[in-house]
């Protein structure tokens, strides 16, 4: 069955749809040895021999992208000489190699990407790139505005001044509150540290998304493959800012200056118990 070349491209995991396209109009793709510039061309991959940068499309090793809810005090690394639980105990029957993109804390819950496509994972991760994460937080106390705008234009940790976060309120109790806390760092413990630096120890926290990844309703312990509209929109968010450093362009908006911000919802309404 014939298919369109760009979308055999992506299909091996490669590139994106994006780029798959951009390869093509630059000239690094041939069929049957011939260069394809044409993004429309059909190819049948039982019949066609597509090239990429001279390399055979099939002897492309597929990437595996999957998410797993980590739940709390288990490591987020694959072995732990200590004997914990990691999260490679949560991926049963997962026959290819994957690696954690990034780490939660042993106590911290949520998402996990794995994946064996070491150049994405390296992208998410790199401060450069200032790919967002979200988490859940549950804190002590209630924070005030003036506590929050500290958070959102940066604090000073030991390590230096942490960049602007966004910090949405989500809901508060007598004695705590829940906020979701964004970031574009991945420093460790940084989120424990930030809440801790203005007065607010966590007590919970959970990754809720990271790039465009939302963790939904996936429960801790369960894991699935990311689904191929998913795999390809998280490789186009990181070739788009690895493009946009390339050409010393500004990356999407972080912010310094306060916003207008909304009131606590009633306790009933945090999204997790
Ligand atoms: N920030 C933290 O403090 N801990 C985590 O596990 C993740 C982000």
């Amino acid at each position: 069955m014939e298919v369109r070349l760009q979308k055999l491209i992506a299909g091996t995991g490669i590139a994106s749809r994006r780029k798959a396209e951009q390869l093509i109009a630059a000239g690094r793709v041939t069929v049957n040895g011939k260069v394809v510039t044409e993004l429309g061309t059909k190819v049948d991959p039982g019949r066609d021999h597509v090239k990429v940068d001279g390399k055979h499309l099939t002897a492309a090793q597929p990437f595996v992208y999957l998410m797993l809810n980590k739940p709390k005090h288990v490591m987020s690394t694959l072995n732990d000489p200590g004997g914990r639980p990691t999260v490679k105990d949560f991926l049963r029957g997962v026959s290819v190699r994957v690696f954690p993109v990034g780490r939660l804390d042993f106590d911290s819950e949520g998402l996990m990407l794995l994946t064996n496509n070491g150049d994405l994972a390296q992208a998410l991760l790199h401060p450069r790139y200032h790919v967002p994460k979200t988490y859940l937080i549950k804190v002590k106390g209630i924070l005030t505005d003036e506590e929050i705008g500290q958070l959102e234009r940066g604090v000073r940790l030991e390590d230096g001044l942490t960049s602007p976060a966004q910090v949405k309120k989500v809901s508060k109790a007598e004695a705590n509150s829940w906020l979701e806390v964004t970031i574009r760092e991945g420093r460790k413990h940084q989120v424990k540290r930030m809440l801790e630096s203005v007065g607010h120890p966590v007590i919970r926290l959970t990754r809720v998304k990271m790039g465009s990844l939302v963790l939904g309703r996936l429960e801790p312990g369960e894991f699935r493959f990311l689904t191929d509209r998913e795999a390809n929109a998280l490789r186009e968010l990181v070739e788009e800012r690895v493009d946009m450093v390339e050409r010393g362009e500004p990356l999407p908006a972080r912010r310094r200056k306060p916003v207008r911000r909304e009131g606590w919802a009633r306790p009933k309404k945090a999204k997790v118990a």
